[in-house]
């Protein structure tokens, strides 16, 4: 009755959505814990390819139950706009329940959004603007609506008027139209009042029946509130502890967490990237990874892979293995390289530091691996992999510290090699 966690080691697109569709394979519901429309997944299953935004990867199977814990913040009206597409393509929604105790994200929330990065000028975070700080900041003020509201018009009313009345100097003059807006929430809450009750119940039952669940994060490691590159971070919990947090579940009932790591990095908006290419193997990172988001179509920032941030993810997260994605990206590279530890000032820094004028100054130190040149995305099993990429697996698993067990090669399904089976991790870090 395993219960893994799935979360990004890296600030995001981490390749989380695929990887959780295959785990899905063997897996009786998928619970998403955190964030909101600002995570965007691409699932390619056969010849179609879907992008998801709010609901869990696991919809793609006939038989997987799908949740939204109380920790995501729901744009309802966009929900249920990605529930019709799904819909039109022959896939069946029901099987997504809601908490009843999840925030909503409400069209002042992205309104404001927008406002304070325009008025942060130069030092703006880049978000994805979809509301998502401004709708945490509202639960964390308590000054949220959650979905339970919406099942009583006008108690749902009433707070939607206090914050009308609370965000009135500064929403003055952008004419929202608070009646309807009132009544698209309630009209999107008609579409999916059935499915929406108390999901932390509903895993305990699961687990209790022996199921497989898996608990999906979105943005990752580094966009963490607490532990992520603040202020550069979004607003919620993407690390292993929000799934408790984002559900209604305790860690003891967490089997094992799996980290989903590229075999090289990203990072999408503002903030430091101790090991950022802006040069030619950099543009080429984002050519051959096709590194543009898949919410905002932004460009990637590209770089190297950062083994010092990997072990930090390793001990946030517990981590119990690594899912590496994207390893044919590199197929075509001299060199590839791994950042071991940093350098600031004559001294070497083999953690990842939390103070941002630190971060600024520390330079990357590299330990170059010998290409492979030859195309990897072919490879179904590891065996298929040439010895230089198999090198390469070799060290990055050793300055982890934990085992790959998942290594993608393409986007499909069947282009995952498997070294380990996840299912069968149990609690041990
Ligand atoms: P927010 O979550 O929209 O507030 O954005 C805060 C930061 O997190 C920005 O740097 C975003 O680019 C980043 N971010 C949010 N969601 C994702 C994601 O799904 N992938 C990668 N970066 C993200």
């Amino acid at each position: 009755m395993p219960a893994i966690v799935v979360v990004g080691a890296q600030w995001g697109d981490e390749g989380k959505g695929k990887i959780t569709d295959y785990l899905a394979a063997k897996a009786h519901a998928v619970v998403r814990y955190q964030g909101g429309s600002n995570a965007g997944h691409t699932v390619v299953v056969g010849d179609d390819r879907y992008k998801l935004h709010l609901v869990p990867s696991g919809v793609l199977y006939a038989s997987i139950e799908c949740l939204l814990g109380n920790g995501v913040v729901i744009d309802l009206p966009e929900l249920v706009k990605e529930l019709r597409e799904l819909e039109k393509r022959g896939v069946n929604t029901s099987r997504l329940l809601l908490s009843e105790s999840a925030h909503l994200i409400l069209p002042y929330h992205k309104l404001i959004d927008g406002l304070e990065e325009e008025a942060r000028g130069s030092a703006s975070i880049g978000t994805t603007r979809r509301g998502i700080g401004p709708a945490y900041r509202d639960k964390v003020n308590r000054a949220g609506i959650r979905l339970c509201d919406l099942r009583h018009a006008s108690v749902f009313r009433d707070r939607l008027d206090a914050n009308r009345k609370e965000k009135a100097g500064m929403l003055a003059g952008h004419g929202l139209d608070w009646e309807q807006m009132a009544a698209q929430q309630l009209e999107a809450f008609a579409h999916v009042e059935k499915q929406v009750r108390d999901v932390g119940e509903r895993i305990e039952s699961l687990l209790d029946r022996g199921a497989n669940v898996l608990f999906e994060g979105a943005q990752g490691t580094f966009l963490d509130i607490d532990h992520g590159t603040y202020p550069y971070v979004t607003s919620s919990t993407p690390t292993a502890g929000g799934a408790c947090i984002g559900t209604g579940i305790g860690p003891c009932r967490m089997d094992a967490v799996l980290g989903v790591t590229k075999a090289y990095c990203t990072r999408v908006g503002m903030g430091p990237f101790t090991t950022e290419a802006m040069d030619d193997e950099g543009d080429r990172l984002v050519d051959r990874g096709a590194e543009f988001g898949t919410t905002t179509g932004r460009r990637r920032r590209p770089g190297w892979l950062d083994t010092v941030m990997l072990r930090y993810a390793v001990r946030v997260n517990s981590l119990s293995g690594l899912a590496v994605t994207k390893l044919d990206v590199l197929d075509h590279f001299e060199r590839v390289r791994l950042c071991t530890a940093y350098e600031a000032g004559g001294q070497m820094h083999k953690s990842f530091p939390a103070d941002p004028e630190l971060l600024k100054c520390v330079k990357p130190v590299y330990e170059d691996v010998e290409g492979w040149n030859c195309d990897t995305s072919g490879a179904r099993a590891f065996s298929d992999l040439p010895q230089k990429a198999k090198d390469f697996l070799k060290r990055l698993t050793e300055l982890a510290g934990v085992p790959v067990l998942l290594v993608s090669v393409g986007a499909s399904r069947d282009a995952t090699l498997e070294l380990g089976d996840p299912w069968e991790l149990r609690r041990g870090r």
